[in-house]
């Protein structure tokens, strides 16, 4: 771990946006596209989720809070990530957003409505800003549970007995994307929605590989990150994750997804960088998603932290992370664009090997 700005030869630091074009203040939905709704439906509510609404050709599903919904499935031929929603505070955001990237503010006809910005990512992920949709009321959330310590009873006469149900969902938390070029991506987030970085990845030689980065909304406390955005092969999201109450909820989630069959990636652990318990299980078209509660929060005056990427640093306790949560498959897509790095891009390919090196060593001395 590095607890300051490395000072290898390609090292530099990751700068906030001095001005970005606005300051998104919510993630609010992600949009995939699925072969069969009625299984996606199916693993979601097992997972937590409930649907607002379903039609022949779309699925959508909220959480406990208030956003109309988080987690948006159209029909179609492919098993595919398609975009994100970002909530923008003010409708001004909406034009400035559309006078910067000569694109329409449009009446969204999606579930709570308002208005709407469409823009591509420069990996082409399409990223919807939404402004003056109209909040679903919340939904009863159970308690989380109070721990009794040794120093510190908190609940006497009384006992632990939450009901083993699908964990309560409360809301989309964050998502990982990976992209063939971290600095044009990670630049386009951070000066187009007003990314802070909180945790930024470098290879041994400083070189900037990947950043957690989280809403700013000035002195309310935001998620440690809302985006990771990581350098990868390709464009692709890795994980979406969802919070739920507190450590039982995850456990139970598990207890629950066990019984329905899932493929279960990862889990129970606690992440180091931004400190979530989570546990990870995959979809039938092999996406996974994260269970997490307990995460760090952090105020826009929080400056980042540069460590080094590595395998050991993706979790503080849990299971001996599994070869196959990071997909190195070499498939002939990738064999395509590694060939294609070999010709045009040397610089790039040598980056892309030290990370897949980087990530390859085991994480824990007993795997040694
Ligand atoms: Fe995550």
């Amino acid at each position: 771990m590095l607890d300051q700005a490395p000072s290898g030869p390609g090292s530099r630091k990751l700068d906030r946006s001095p001005s970005p074009v606005v300051k998104a203040d919510k993630l609010l939905f992600v949009h995939f596209e699925r072969p069969d709704l009625d299984k996606v439906e199916r693993y979601l509510l097992d997972y937590g989720l409930l649907v607002v609404k379903k039609t022949d050709n779309e699925l959508f599903l909220r959480g406990t809070q208030s956003q109309p919904f988080i987690y948006r499935a159209t029909k179609g031929p492919k098993a595919r990530f398609l975009g994100l929603g970002l909530s923008v505070p003010e409708f001004a955001d909406l034009d400035r957003l559309a006078h910067a990237f000569g694109r329409p503010v449009e009446a969204s006809t999606l579930p709570g409505g308002g208005r709407m910005v469409t823009l591509t990512d420069p990996m082409g992920v399409t990223v919807q800003a939404v402004q003056g949709y109209t909040p679903s009321p919340e939904l009863p959330l159970r308690e989380a549970i109070p721990h009794n310590a040794p120093n510190q009873a908190v609940r006497v006469n009384d006992a632990q007995r939450p009901d083993l149900v699908p964990p309560q969902v409360t809301k989309l938390g964050h998502l990982v994307l990976e992209t063939p070029d971290f600095d044009v991506s990670g630049r386009w987030y951070m000066d187009t929605f007003g990314f802070l970085p909180s945790d930024v990845m470098c290879l041994s030689d400083g070189t900037v590989v990947g950043s957690f980065m989280r809403l700013d909304r000035g002195p309310i406390p935001s998620d440690h990150h809302t985006l990771f955005v990581a350098l990868g092969l390709e464009s692709k999201v890795d994980h979406v994750a969802f919070e739920v109450v507190d450590l039982d909820a995850v456990e139970m989630g598990q207890q629950i997804m066990m019984a329905k069959r899932y493929k279960h990636a990862w889990g129970v652990g606690r992440h180091l960088l931004g400190s979530q318990i989570f546990d990870y299980w995959r979809d039938p078209w092999g996406q996974k998603h994260e269970h997490y509660a307990d995460g760090d929060l952090f105020d826009a005056d929080q400056q980042p932290g540069y460590h080094l990427m590595d395998r050991e640093g993706l979790y503080q306790w849990g299971p001996d992370l599994p070869d196959d949560f990071i997909d190195a498959r070499l498939t002939p897509k990738r064999l395509r664009t590694i060939l294609g790095l070999m010709l045009t891009d040397r610089p790039r390919l040598k980056r892309m090997l030290a990370l897949k090196n980087a990530v390859s060593k085991p994480g824990r001395p007993w795997q040694r």
